[in-house]
Parts: C-alpha cells; sequence; structure tokens
C-alpha cells in the first residue's frame, strides 16, 4: 500500500508546473519532447485515488477507500469535509453537480443545484426603474438559494454507498473540532473577505479575526462541528429540519433573506441522465441541464473536431483560433437555450445535433476573427474572487466519480448562518436578473434563465468522466464561474490532442472565450507572444487576466494505475493507494 503525502504532491505539482512552463509555452510538438513530456507524469496510485482542492479532504476521502468503502462513500465523506477544510467554496450551505461512471459501466448524474425560494420574483434584483441593484444578488442575505448539498449527499448514499453513513460524515466532525492548519492562499483569502463578513452579517463570525490570519495558524469550527453532528445522527432532517433549520430561517429573518422553511423542507436534489457524445472515439459523459456545461463541452469537441488541432500544434494561432471560435458560438447559445429543463424546454437534442454545429461553424475563418456582434443564438429547428470547487474519485474497483460543488462566490454570500457555523451560498447570481445584464462572471442570458420560484439557476459546471474502447479514461473538471467549460475543454484536448500527461494537461495555461464580452481572456503566458500579434492582426482582442480554473482529474493510464492532474494553481492535492 502506498500512501501519499498530500502536501508533497501539491509541491511537486507546483514544481512541476515551474519546470515545464518554457516548454508547455511554445507548441511542442517534436516527437522526442512529446517523450519528455509523457515522462512528466503527476502523483500515481495503484488502486484508488482522490484528487480534491485540499489535502485534508483528498486524505479523508482517500481512507474511505482504505476502509472498504467505495468511490461514492468517499465522495460524501470528501464534500464534507470540504466544507471544513476549503470554506471558500466546499460546502453544506451549497450545492453541486456529480456525474459517475460504476465499474460496470453505468453512469449517472446526480442534481444537488440550490432553487430559488418561493418568494422568489423575476425582478428581485431591480429597482423600481428597473435597474439592477448592484451587490443585491451576490452580496445579500437575498442572494440565497436553496441549499443543495446536505439532500444530495443522502441521495448519494442511499443509492449508491456501502459504508454506514456515520462514518462518512464522522471525519468531517473530527476535522472541525480539531482544526484546520491555514495555508498561505487560505489565510489571505480570509483576511481578504474580511470587511464582507462584517459587512454582510449583524453578527461577528467566527471567519473573522482581530488580527489577520496567517499561514500556519489553526481554524477551527465548533458550530459547524454540532451542525455535521445533526447531520450524521439525523440525515436530511439534521439540516432541513429542526435546529438547522431554525437558525438558518432566523438567519435569513435577522438579514432581509427570504428562505422558509417551507423552501427547506421541499427542496429534492435530482438523479438526471448525463449528457453523452463522442470525440474521435471517446465517450464523452458529462452534466445535463440545468447545468450547460455538459452540453457546451460536447458542442466544442464536436465543433473542433474537424480541425486537426495536433497538427496545427497547441496554443498555435489556428488552433486558439478553432477553439475561440466554437467557444463564442456556443456561449451564444448558452445564453439563449439554457436554463432548468423543469422550468423551460431546453433543446438538447437539437444544440448536439452534427449538421446544426456544421452550420455554426460554417461561418468561421482563418483570415478573420468573427466579431461577436455578428453571432446570436442558432436558429433550432424547434423552438461563471470567485470560488467553485471540483474533485475526481476512482476506486479500487473502478467506479468513478466527478463533483463540482459550490458556493458561487468565494465563501458565497459571506453570510455565516449564526450558531450554525456554515456559509450560505449567493447563487441567485446566476440567474440572469434581467435580460442582457451580465452576472458576476460576465454572462448574460434571457427568458429561459429567469428567477422563478423553486427554478434552479444555469450553471456552467462540468463534471466530466470520459470512456475510452468502453473503459473508465478520465475524470475532469474545475471551477472558474463562466471558464469552466473552456478549462475542461483544453485539458480534454490538451491530453487527446497535444499528448500531454494528466497533470501537464492541469498545470497548461488557459484562454477563455464566451461570446460577450468580445475577447480573448487568457492567463499570463497561455498565448505566446507572436501568436498574439498573430491573432490581433486577425481582429481578435486580447485580454490578460489572473488565473483561471483548478482543474482536478484522474487519468487511467495504459497499465491501469492512475494519474492525478492536481491544479498547482492552488493547493490542490493527490492522495491513492
Ligand atoms: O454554477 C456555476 O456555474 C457557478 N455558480 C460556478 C461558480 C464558480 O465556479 C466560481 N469559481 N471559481
Amino acid at each position: 500500500m502506498r500512501l501519499h503525502l498530500p502536501r508533497k504532491a501539491n509541491l511537486q505539482a507546483w514544481l512541476l508546473f515551474i519546470t515545464l512552463l518554457p516548454s508547455l509555452l511554445s507548441s511542442c510538438t517534436t516527437s522526442s519532447q512529446k517523450e519528455t513530456q509523457r515522462s512528466e507524469r503527476g502523483f500515481t496510485a495503484q488502486k484508488a485515488m482522490v484528487v480534491s482542492a485540499h489535502p485534508e479532504a483528498s486524505r479523508i476521502g482517500m481512507e474511505i477507500m482504505q476502509k472498504g468503502g467505495n468511490a461514492y462513500d468517499a465522495a460524501v465523506a470528501t464534500q464534507f469535509a470540504l466544507a471544513v477544510a476549503f470554506p471558500v467554496a466546499g460546502n453544506i450551505g451549497g450545492g453541486g453537480f456529480m456525474v459517475y461512471r460504476s465499474a460496470t459501466g453505468q453512469t449517472g448524474a446526480l442534481d444537488y443545484r440550490e432553487t430559488a425560494p418561493g418568494a422568489a420574483v423575476e425582478t428581485m434584483y431591480q429597482d423600481s426603474a428597473g435597474n439592477v441593484i448592484d451587490g443585491l444578488s451576490t452580496d445579500s442575505h437575498l442572494a440565497v438559494g436553496v441549499p443543495g448539498a446536505v439532500d444530495g449527499m443522502v441521495k448519494v448514499h442511499e443509492k449508491l454507498g456501502s459504508l454506514p453513513w456515520e462514518d462518512l460524515v464522522q471525519p468531517a466532525i473530527d476535522l472541525a473540532r480539531n482544526g484546520v492548519v491555514l495555508t498561505q492562499k487560505e489565510a489571505d483569502g480570509l483576511n481578504d473577505a474580511k470587511e464582507a463578513f462584517l459587512e454582510n452579517n449583524k453578527h461577528v463570525p467566527y471567519l473573522v479575526r482581530d488580527n489577520t490570519w496567517q499561514a500556519g495558524d489553526t481554524l477551527r469550527h465548533p458550530d459547524l462541528a454540532r451542525t455535521l453532528e445533526r447531520i450524521r445522527d439525523k440525515g436530511r432532517a439534521g439540516f432541513y429540519a429542526g435546529e438547522t433549520a431554525d437558525l438558518l430561517v432566523e438567519e435569513m429573518k435577522r438579514g432581509g433573506g427570504i428562505i422558509s422553511h417551507r423552501d427547506l423542507e421541499n427542496y429534492s436534489s435530482v438523479w438526471r441522465q448525463p449528457v453523452t457524445g463522442t470525440y474521435k472515439g471517446y465517450k464523452v459523459i458529462s452534466m445535463a441541464p440545468p447545468s450547460s456545461g455538459g452540453v457546451a463541452l460536447l458542442q466544442l469537441l464536436q465543433m473542433v473536431a474537424p480541425y486537426n488541432l495536433q497538427e496545427y500544434g497547441w496554443q498555435s494561432t489556428k488552433a486558439v483560433q478553432a477553439m475561440t471560435e466554437a467557444e463564442r458560438r456556443v456561449y451564444a447559445d448558452r445564453a439563449t437555450y439554457l436554463g432548468d429543463p423543469d422550468f423551460v424546454k431546453v433543446p438538447v437534442q437539437e444544440l448536439l445535433d452534427k449538421a446544426y454545429l456544421e452550420e455554426r461553424m460554417s461561418s468561421m475563418s482563418f483570415a478573420q476573427a468573427t466579431p461577436s456582434s455578428a453571432i446570436k443564438a442558432g436558429a433550432l429547428p424547434v423552438y461563471e474572487s470567485d470560488q467553485t470547487t471540483h474533485f475526481s474519485i476512482v476506486d479500487p474497483a473502478g467506479n468513478a466519480v466527478s463533483i463540482t460543488t459550490t458556493l458561487n462566490g468565494g465563501y458565497g454570500s459571506k453570510v455565516v448562518v449564526e450558531g450554525a457555523g456554515f456559509l450560505l451560498n449567493n447563487e441567485m447570481d446566476d440567474f440572469s436578473a434581467k435580460p442582457g445584464v451580465p452576472n458576476m462572471f460576465g454572462l448574460v442570458g434571457g427568458k429561459a434563465n429567469a428567477i422563478q420560484p423553486d427554478k434552479r439557476m444555469l450553471s456552467s459546471m462540468t463534471p466530466t468522466i470520459l470512456e475510452k474502447d468502453g473503459k473508465l479514461y478520465m475524470v475532469v473538471g474545475t471551477p472558474g464561474g463562466s471558464t469552466i467549460i473552456t478549462s475542461v475543454f483544453q485539458t480534454i484536448l490538451n491530453v487527446l490532442e497535444h499528448d500531454m500527461t494528466m497533470q501537464q494537461a492541469v498545470a497548461a495555461p488557459r484562454f477563455h472565450h464566451q461570446w460577450l464580452p468580445d475577447e480573448i481572456q487568457h492567463e499570463p503566458a497561455a498565448i505566446p507572444a507572436g501568436v498574439r500579434s498573430e491573432l490581433e492582426s486577425k481582429g481578435y482582442k486580447l485580454h490578460e487576466r489572473g488565473t483561471f480554473g483548478r482543474v482536478d482529474a484522474i487519468l487511467v493510464l495504459p497499465n491501469g494505475s492512475l494519474e492525478a492532474g492536481a491544479d498547482p494553481r492552488g493547493d490542490d492535492a493527490a492522495a491513492g493507494f
């Protein structure tokens, strides 16, 4: 048995990133370079693996599997552990999506996305003149959607789990009591949010300290530990009824929020069919609406399939163009057609139709950029400091779980339920507050994603699993708001087209286009200078921004062992045996 020390993995990932950066920045297509790249594997394990945003969460998930639990048990334990160890995005006050593939090849998806409270109305974030009120959908008690995470974990356990529920929640309780040692990034995150924590709460939340937090400090969560005990002992009722529900509803009343006992009682996560497609012989299994992620990812892959990206070379002008033009068109479709399928008809088949996607790309030319103003959603025959977190798990039997879960913004609404010790999401901002008015990720939407009581807000989360020759091949996903879809897209292409290892594919710098604003957003050093000026001469606008996404992925190697891709942009870590 090989026990991996997560902190080391993180360090390794960083070192790997720094060592690889020069080669990643060139087009790197010669065979000798490819061989070098292939040898730069991430952490590997023989049987089972968890890759998540926090070493403690990865450790807890792995230990569940060492005790004989399956990937689904590990997923539940990891979700609860992240709520403690990674409060910026891990949660019980938020929601998420799970895509799974069993060892026997059965696939499924769980939608534990938040819903609009029953008292929500379409124009709730607009003033009397119809203008969207700044900050109301992001930094207030009104920004909170009805949390889905606990119901989601209960459903996962009921249907797919094997160990007792208590055993899956207990490690998070212990972690909350004993505390978690902060990394520099975590200390910075909490310090940066201090003002918002104080402004958005009537009480002084425990995440605020008189002095600043320092790396190495221990953060304990005593109230959260008690809430988790109620969840351990009562399951769903430990959150949606009784003391936790009372505390949540009282918190709402104190801050002008509208979530009621009825909303909590009524909340139910939903099993859905994942969306599936193929890319050059690989089967892609991803999240269906109310996430736009899976549909958009499948559209993107289908649209670039006719182009020889491998031959063009990684981050070459032609490769960036083909991908950008596909992205522009896909995000235009997203803004018009995607929403909660329980409320609006989402034309999934039509959006994934091969002929439709060919037609969409027919206006693309390598000579010049297509301006976004010339792109509208396609005519169909009928008819997202931001934070989220993703984790990928494979167990010894070969069951695979891909989960993306979020509070939406970093620390969500920054509202902490007094006495219950957990943060509430600000997921309501993922609705379209008003047609054409961008949300915090600059995404626009219309009718399909308008606010309605009990409706789920549209997401970009893209938990994904790939099969090759009928066998598990990759488990992948990321946070990053609107950039989630394109980060998953690039990570997949980095492996499939550009021969990168999982770790390299995750570490490689990324770019993104989302139709509006009409610009290629890119990480520093993501696009070589020569390619940038060529793109500019063809009419593309480039916009350098900070890093985006934290992709955590697992690749099944030809010998059956598992390779981790733990994103060096964060403190992400792999654990396995
Ligand atoms: O569901 C969505 O698409 C967003 N709420 C995700 C937010 C996110 O990824 C923020 N993280 N970086």
